[in-house]
């Protein structure tokens, strides 16, 4: 049975058994419609209640969805809801899985915001016509879960990261572990402004990884060394201001990132990486930017 990992040598022993899965081919979105800062539960979002411009959120997401499809994504859009501000962040409300015989699963979130908790019902109908097989956390034990904020495949290897210490416990992973025979890698989360893995950690291929390091523990980054010969590092003007990490890189090769991470694109054309640059404006006053907007299913 798998569990947590835990030792940087374990890890590399993990990976190189690790079995291989699909990567996603399809993306889900959730429309912009209702997207506003209208609470604060993150420090990018203090001073921005009520500044967003609801016709350039519209614009900035649309191009991003025209990215995703672009690259031959199907992208599913649902509704946003209203009094859901948040809801258009669809990395958050679940975790899809992929079992070692190819079935569906997922494992809906347990918000730690009390704002966004009525989010994770929508997915779950998505989830149901899909004919996904529905797993929920233990009501009795309730750990806090942010999905795929969280929680992140590495590139096409059965094996996940996960991050905690804001949004989601510790427990959770040893919990999915358990519950999916999954390794996990847990990595706490020490900087406030990077109080989701996905917003300091971005998996760009089997090999390389985009951080921004003081996120991290010294325990945490050695395991990320462990596993990734390369590490990209993100500089703090464009790790915390542009939300470089929040990039995504659906192919292994092409990575859309919020625009003006030049640093950061320098490097990602150095390695081999296309970088498509997009402008989540609007999104970045919430907290969130392109890997946020959207989540990878199968
Ligand atoms: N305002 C949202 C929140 O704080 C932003 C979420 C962004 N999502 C992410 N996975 N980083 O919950």
């Amino acid at each position: 049975m798998a569990t947590l990992i835990t030792n940087p040598d374990q890890l590399k022993e993990v990976l190189r058994h690790a079995e291989p899965m699909p990567k996603p081919e399809k993306v889900l979105m959730v429309t912009p419609d209702y997207f506003s800062v209208d609470y604060i539960i993150n420090p990018h979002m203090t001073g921005n209640v009520g500044t967003v411009d609801k016709a350039k959120a519209r614009w900035e997401w649309e191009v991003v969805r025209d990215k995703f499809r672009n690259f031959g994504l199907t992208v599913h859009e649902l509704p946003g809801e209203p009094g859901l501000p948040d809801m258009v962040f669809s990395a958050n409300q679940s975790l899809p899985i992929l079992d070692a015989d190819g079935h569906h699963h997922v494992l809906m979130s347990n918000m730690h915001a009390e704002q966004r908790k009525e989010e994770v019902p929508y997915f779950e109908q998505w989830y149901r016509q899909n004919r996904y097989e529905i797993n929920y956390l233990d009501a009795e034990n309730v750990l806090d879960f942010e999905g795929m904020g969280d929680a992140i495949w590495h590139f096409k290897k059965r094996l996940l990261w996960g991050g905690y210490g804001y949004r989601s416990s510790k427990n959770v992973y040893l919990h999915i572990a358990e519950t999916f025979d999954v390794p996990v890698v847990a990595l706490e989360l020490i900087h406030p402004a990077f109080y989701h893995l996905d917003t300091c950690f971005c998996v760009l291929n089997t090999e390389t990884v985009l951080i921004y390091p003081p996120a991290f523990t010294h325990a945490g980054l050695e395991l990320i060394r462990a596993a990734f010969p390369v590490v990209i590092e993100a500089p703090e003007a464009e790790a915390l201001k542009l939300l470089a990490c929040n990039a995504a890189c659906p192919d292994g090769r092409n990575v859309v990132i919020q625009k003006g991470c030049n640093e950061v694109n320098k490097m990602l054309k150095k390695n081999g990486f296309a970088f498509h640059e997009v402008d989540t404006t609007e999104f970045l006053k919430s907290g969130g930017s392109v890997f946020c907007m959207k989540l990878m299913v199968w």
